[in-house]
């Protein structure tokens, strides 16, 4: 009989590498290709670009692969029991880093029916790393852009989101990642917050940035960005222009708005009850969501309700009543916001929520009760969390204080250790 070999990949830009693995797999038997699902992809890296259909399509296409299967997680342990393999074979390239715990589960559990590890000689002069940075230079479609948010709800444990203004935080959110525990860790969207385009604009956050000049600042950070794009809506304004809005933002590629359920001169949410706001009615701004999603054109594109009744002091109740409300109506997901510095009546909403027959992925933004860590909106069942303003409140006071200084000093020797340099600034966008 012919003797088994099991291979695990992502299988995201399929080159030379892969295929060499797969040949040299196909010598030593029958080769079962176990292609990870997004999750299992999610899990340590940056979302494959490809869908996992569509992975396993080519896969399945290729010359020597006789089946391929999902493999649900990082780990390869549940597939190998189910299948029991003689051989696993595997690029040699994976001796460090995240994947070494990985290897030796797999040497140890394969030890267990005396099957073994093949390791074939990583192929010199390729690396998805570097096929994925040309794509990254190439850029992204409309499509692929706008259909990458659904796509992480449904891979991540929670969607990180960073807010961008212009180009250069587009870029910001976009290329800063760190190591972590062997991980890569990176933002994996971006908002559009009106409350920081208004502010760099020199104006107030009360839709005085009318949607025109929005859409200048979003294109700017289109053109140099590939991540998902989550625009802040305000309002949505009433429902004859909302309906041009939806349809203009999914033409553009961005994956979701995010509409307030407040009417009138809009104030931004963190004023609370310090000024005059008015909440909308439940069927007003129900119509909207419902006159939006009959505009919309994909069916990927998000239409996020804002529950704004913990804002108003309107009480918990009226904050589900609302939620509850606004999916009937068709809400893709429903953001529940809070000015409390306290995480406690956020965690009482999100538990409530969670009881909802049809749940709506759940989105947080936690300016005020900054305290509560990601692991803990995750157990609450927050899916998106939005760190609305950071980006732009950082660097506000960075360049008030060096204006100071050179007034002080009548020169700019002294906010050197400030600045970037001069040769960085030149070579920072190539
Ligand atoms: C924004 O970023 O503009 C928001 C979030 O709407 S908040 O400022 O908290 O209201
Ligand atoms: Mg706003």
């Amino acid at each position: 009989m012919a003797k088994k070999v099991y291979i695990g990949m992502s299988a995201d830009l399929i080159h030379p590498g892969h295929l060499n693995i797969i040949k040299e797999g196909s010598k030593l038997g029958d080769v079962i290709v176990g292609v990870l699902t997004d999750q299992a992809i999610a899990s340590y890296k940056r979302l494959p670009t490809l869908k996992f259909e569509q992975r396993k399509q080519i896969i399945e296409s290729i010359k020597g692969v006789k089946e391929v299967i999902a493999q649900n997680e990082l780990d390869y342990t549940v597939n190998l029991r189910k299948i029991k393999p003689d051989y696993v074979v595997h690029g040699d390239d994976w001796k460090d880093g995240v994947q070494r715990k990985v290897r030796q589960q797999v040497i140890d559990t394969l030890a267990e029916w005396g099957g073994k590890l093949h390791e074939v000689p990583y192929t010199k002069g390729i690396s998805s790393t570097l096929l994925n940075q040309s794509l990254k230079e190439i850029g992204t479609t409309p499509n692929v852009r706008l259909e990458k948010l659904q796509r992480l709800i449904a891979s991540k444990p929670i969607v990180k989101v960073m807010e961008a203004h212009n180009g250069l935080t587009g870029l910001i959110v976009e290329n800063v990642n760190i190591q972590k525990d062997g991980m890569l860790k990176e933002f994996d969207a971006m908002w559009i917050s009106s409350l920081t385009d208004s502010t760099a604009k020199g104006k107030p956050d009360i839709e005085a940035v009318d949607v025109t000049s929005r859409l200048h600042s979003l294109n700017d950070i289109l053109e140099v960005t590939t991540k998902p794009i989550i625009y802040d809506g305000d309002t949505g304004g009433i429902p004859e222009h909302f309906i041009f809005t939806v349809r203009t933002l999914e033409r553009l590629g961005v994956s979701a708005i995010i509409i307030e359920d407040k009417t009138g001169l809009k104030k931004n949410s963190l004023f609370g009850t310090d000024v005059a706001q008015t909440q909308d009615s439940i069927e007003n701004f129900c119509a909207k969501i419902r006159s939006g999603k009959h505009a919309q054109v994909t069916k990927d594109f998000m239409i996020i309700a804002r529950v704004e009744s913990l804002i108003l002091n309107q009480g918990m109740d009226d904050a589900l009543t609302r939620a509850a409300a606004y999916i009937e109506a068709g809400a893709d997901g429903i953001m529940i916001h809070s000015k409390d510095k306290s995480e406690g009546e956020i965690l009482e909403f999100c538990k409530k929520y969670d009881k909802f027959e049809n749940r709506r992925p759940l989105i947080a933004v936690p300016s005020s009760y900054n305290q509560i860590y990601e692991a803990q909106l995750i157990d609450a069942g927050v899916n998106v969390v939005i760190y609305a303003n950071h980006l732009l409140r950082s660097a506000y006071p960075a360049m008030v204080g060096v204006a100071k200084s050179i007034l002080e000093n009548e020169r700019s020797a002294e906010v050197d250790e400030q600045c970037m340099s001069i040769k960085e600034i030149l070579t920072l966008i190539p």
